[in-house]
């Protein structure tokens, strides 16, 4: 990862005004329109009437509806101070009137995609207090986000590349540069804090897409390692360590290791520990990180093989979830555990029916080495059960089954039930869409093993649920939950509301909504 690629792609800017939207002056203003029993209205009270009754009575020619990620861009007029007028629509108003903040959350974030290679916009979407200056916050940076990191200017010298930068920001449609986001509430204390908390949390989850969206070939387990250290460096009470391929080995790491020994590059293990000075509790956070899942030796079939870069989005969410929590100052012990290997079918490569034994001494029949990433999660959950936290959360694009039941866009969480529900509710307040499953019982005859204590896989038939139960054999009766985020985690279609194609960054906002909920709950006892 050079250096020069990574001054491509740069951050959106945010600040809050309470500028009229008549008077403020950007490249393209951003206002929502809804749907209406007779037609369209366009959500704002400040804009001049003869516009908003003009507006709303060409809806039909202009083609717009109103209708939830509906974007149109048009010529603003003389009216206002700006070039283009956005319209972005936030569908039929709830019962009392509102929208709710996901709408809101989506509305901006579908907007800002279309802001591409513009340097200003100003936002006018509705913002008066502080979730729905959350959402808007969240959503506009969400959706502004750009991967252009291997996109070249086609420039061959620095001189012409400086003289034009502006000119190849808007080719390459880099993110807008700056945003304005338009509140009453602008000078608010609370509301500046709020703002503040979205920019982390968009940061977060933009690092968490960068990490997803970069090539194998330059992020593998120990340039991850390395990614790791770049990400918490100068940030407070964060230390990271790594085990690398020989520690694992020598320390009975045996999943990392069978999983990474058919690949040239090592496994490592990543501990990302934040440790603020009174912490008042404890949790891990233990991320699926292969950097590529060729499948090994039970290799997968050569279409859409592409996307199983994107095999270690668990591992990415939970480093970008643990600095974040830092840079929001929880006040909670949290360690991330990043479960680094790439599945490879190399000489060295694990078979079919080898027995590794994972940490702490449990064994497991590897059956199908396509079945990777539970075998390394198991190293990472007894690691985690054994430092003695609270609570331990693992999130991993687990299975192919969690796809098939929940769609690419609705993630599943199973565990100990009251776990399960906390990070329900946790996604539910995030805006993020998870949906609880069962871990029944009876299913554990399905990873039942002839020779060891457990397979690494097993029938076909609820797939999701076997995987659950395998990694529950790792942590026992231990408060956990277990979130497979197989299908969302990469975007493999066209971008919607604030997500991007590619790595979506799914897990970080309910991971940090949980850690939220941990740290203001756990004060509330003390
Ligand atoms: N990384 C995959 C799961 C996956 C599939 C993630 C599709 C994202 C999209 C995982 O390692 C895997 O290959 N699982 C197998 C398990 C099976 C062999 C028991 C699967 O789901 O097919
Ligand atoms: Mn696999
Ligand atoms: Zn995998």
């Amino acid at each position: 990862m050079s250096e020069a690629r990574d001054t491509i792609g740069l951050v959106t800017s945010v600040i809050l005004s309470s500028k009229n939207p008549t008077a403020v002056k950007a490249e393209a203003l951003v206002v929502a329109t809804a749907q209406t029993s007779d037609g369209v209205a366009v959500v704002s009270d400040q804009l001049p009437t003869d516009l908003l009754t003009q507006l709303e009575s060409l809806a039909p020619q202009l083609g717009v509806t109103g209708a939830r990620d509906e974007v149109r861009k048009i010529p603003a007029g003389p009216k206002l101070a700006v070039d283009v007028l956005v319209l972005t629509g936030l569908g039929e108003r709830a019962e009392d009137g509102t929208f709710a903040t996901e709408t809101l959350r989506r509305a901006a974030g579908a907007a800002t995609r279309e802001l591409a290679g513009l340097r200003s916009a100003a936002i006018a979407l509705p913002a008066s207090d502080d979730d729905e200056i959350t959402a808007v916050t969240e959503g506009a940076l969400l959706g502004a986000y750009v991967f252009n990191r291997y996109r070249t200017t086609g420039r061959s010298t620095e001189k012409e590349a400086a003289k034009d930068a502006a000119k190849d920001a808007r080719n390459r449609k880099d993110p807008v540069a700056a945003i304005e986001i338009l509140t009453p509430l602008h000078k608010n204390a609370k509301a500046k804090v709020v703002a503040e908390r979205a920019q982390v949390v968009a940061a977060a989850v933009h690092a968490a897409r960068d990490l997803v969206n970069t090539a194998p070939n330059e992020l593998y387990p120990a340039t991850f390692a390395d990614a790791a250290k770049a990400a918490a460096k100068d940030v407070r009470h964060v230390k990271v360590t790594v085990l690398d391929d020989k520690q694992l080995a020598s320390g009975g790491y045996g999943g990392l290791t069978a999983v990474g020994q058919g690949s040239a590059r090592g496994p490592r293990l990543v501990k990302v520990a934040y440790t603020p000075a009174k912490p008042n509790g404890k949790v891990a956070l233990v991320g699926k990180g292969i950097t590529f899942d060729s499948g090994g030796i039970s290799i997968k079939p050569a279409a859409g093989m592409e996307a199983m870069k994107s095999d270690m989005a668990g591992a990415a969410a939970v480093l970008s979830t643990v600095v974040a929590a830092a840079k929001l100052n929880l006040p909670l012990a949290i360690t991330g555990y990043l479960c680094l290997a790439e599945n490879m079918p190399g000489g060295n490569a694990q078979r079919p029916a080898d027995v590794v034994t994972i940490y702490g001494g449990k064994t497991v029949e590897v059956l199908n080495t396509d079945a990777e990433g539970r075998v390394v999660m198991a190293d990472g959950l007894v690691s985690a059960v054994e430092d003695g936290h609270d609570v331990v959360l693992d999130i991993a694009t687990l299975t192919g089954a969690q796809v098939v039941a929940l769609g690419t866009r609705t993630s599943a969480v199973m565990g100990t039930d009251t776990v399960r529900d906390e990070v329900k509710a946790a996604a539910d307040a995030s805006g993020e869409l998870f949906w609880p499953m069962p871990l029944p019982e009876e299913l554990k005859s399905n990873i039942k093993s002839k020779v060891a204590d457990v397979a690494n896989s097993g029938p076909r038939w609820g797939g999701m649920l076997n995987a659950g139960l395998f990694l529950q054999t790792f942590v026992g009766d231990h408060p956990w939950a277990h979130l497979d985020i197989a299908g969302p985690a990469f975007n493999d279609g066209g971008a919607h509301g604030y997500t991007p194609g590619g790595g979506t960054g799914v897990g970080v906002r309910t991971l940090l909504g949980f850690l939220e909920g941990r740290a203001a709950a756990e004060k509330a006892e003390k």
